[in-house]
């Protein structure tokens, strides 16, 4: 089996799985009780967020725990906007963010906010001058994606940052840091980011949990009301087990991030070469190998959908994903893709190849090995009269 849709979501670590056991088992106790059962689990969220908050420049009493990327994303944007509605009712994102961002900013433009959406240019980066010219004194929010989950692209998220604050010092800058955390270098401080998103299963952590940084000057409507746990900005019993995993991956994955991230640009490079030079017609989507995330390729096969690529390749035991994973509840073209100028066809035609820590480089020979006997065979068949198109 390949797996090559990392991206989409990682294999926990053998350790995380052991550890998470081994806290479910053992320190099941409500970190809200009073009792030792109680201040063992609230130890272990304890423990996780000193380390978060040692990552990201921040105090330990900045994270917040959620129940994952896109609730992260909603709070950071809902809970931000509403709170300063009254300061400001522009809100600024980019044509490119992950649904769980996008779609926040429509529910608040039906709710009266005025939403711009930022252009970027063909290989995804956003217009830094676009930018500096939407901000006004209405503005409270900025909301900006480091690396784009399809493309790869990876903002320049100091400029971003230095840009906003710049023009506005009270607009408040946030970053889906989802496809970023623990795989591209973060400085949260000088970047000036005041709200940062995690998602655990992106790092080899579990599903159903992630993090929100949030500068503690910066006040957040709850989206979750209850008991007021996590100083109330979100209420419910954490998940203890999942914040430790996430925090045992993150561990792992940054205490070894320089072999990690060299690795994978070398993956990715080899796939990247083994295709486009081995494969006629095909053409990468986004920016250059080295300019893009070192786990993020995403490859046009002219000719062939995309889900007819991805399903003869899954035959081959050879997992990808033919857009953003998220995504596929919808039948919507990618937004990503399409914002970079690709037409209708080449919508079509896209495969995103995500690499992860347990890819070898037998793993992207044999991949490249399919390719080649597939994308032939496919074109065959679909090009009318076996002819390009
Ligand atoms: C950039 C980005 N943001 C947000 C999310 C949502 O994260 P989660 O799956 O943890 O809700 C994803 C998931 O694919 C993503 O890639």
């Amino acid at each position: 089996m390949i797996y090559l849709d990392n991206a989409a979501t990682t294999q926990p670590l053998d350790i995380v799985i052991d550890k998470m056991m081994e806290v479910m088992k053992e320190d099941y106790g409500n970190p809200s009780s009073y009792h030792k059962m109680g201040l063992d689990a609230e130890n272990h969220i304890k423990e996780a967020s000193n380390f978060f908050a040692r990552q990201l420049q921040c105090s330990p009493e900045e994270i917040v725990y959620t129940s994952g990327g896109t609730e992260s994303n909603n709070m950071a944007i809902i809970g931000t906007a509403l709170a300063y509605k009254r300061s400001g009712m522009r809100i600024i994102t980019s044509k490119i963010e992950h649904d769980s961002v996008s779609q926040a900013f429509r529910f608040l433009e039906e709710e009266g906010f005025e939403v711009i959406y930022l252009d970027v240019d063909t290989n995804g980066y956003i217009d830094k001058e676009e930018l500096s010219s939407s901000i006004n004194d209405q503005t409270s929010l900025v909301s900006i994606m480091h690396v784009n989950n399809e493309l790869g692209t990876i903002q320049n998220i100091e400029e971003i940052g230095r840009t906003i604050k710049n023009k506005n010092k009270n607009t408040f800058f946030h970053v889906d840091a989802i496809q970023s955390f623990a795989k591209v270098p973060i400085n949260r401080r000088k970047s000036q980011i005041d709200l940062l998103s995690i998602s655990g299963h992106k790092i080899y952590g579990p599903k159903g949990v992630g993090l929100l940084y949030k500068n503690k000057n910066l006040l957040t409507r709850p989206l979750i009301h209850g008991g007021g746990q996590q100083r109330g900005y979100r209420s419910g019993t954490e998940n203890v087990a999942g914040i430790v995993g996430m925090h045992i991956a993150a561990r792992e994955i940054i205490s070894d991030f320089d072999k990690y991230t060299n690795e994978l640009y070398s993956l990715k490079e080899g796939l990247a070469n083994g295709i486009i030079n081995n494969i006629e017609d095909t053409y990468i989507n986004g920016p250059k190998v080295k300019d893009g995330a070192p786990h993020i390729l995403n490859i046009g096969f002219k000719d062939i959908k995309s889900e007819v690529l991805l399903h003869a390749l899954e035959s081959s035991n050879i997992y990808v994903s033919s857009g953003s994973a998220c995504s596929t509840n919808r039948q919507a073209y990618s937004q990503s893709l399409k914002s970079i100028g690709r037409n209708k066809e080449e919508l079509d035609e896209a495969i995103r190849f995500s690499l992860g820590i347990n890819n070898k480089e037998s793993d992207i020979d044999q991949t490249i090995l399919v390719l080649e006997k597939t994308v032939p065979m496919l074109r065959k068949v679909l090009r009318p009269g076996g002819k390009r198109r």
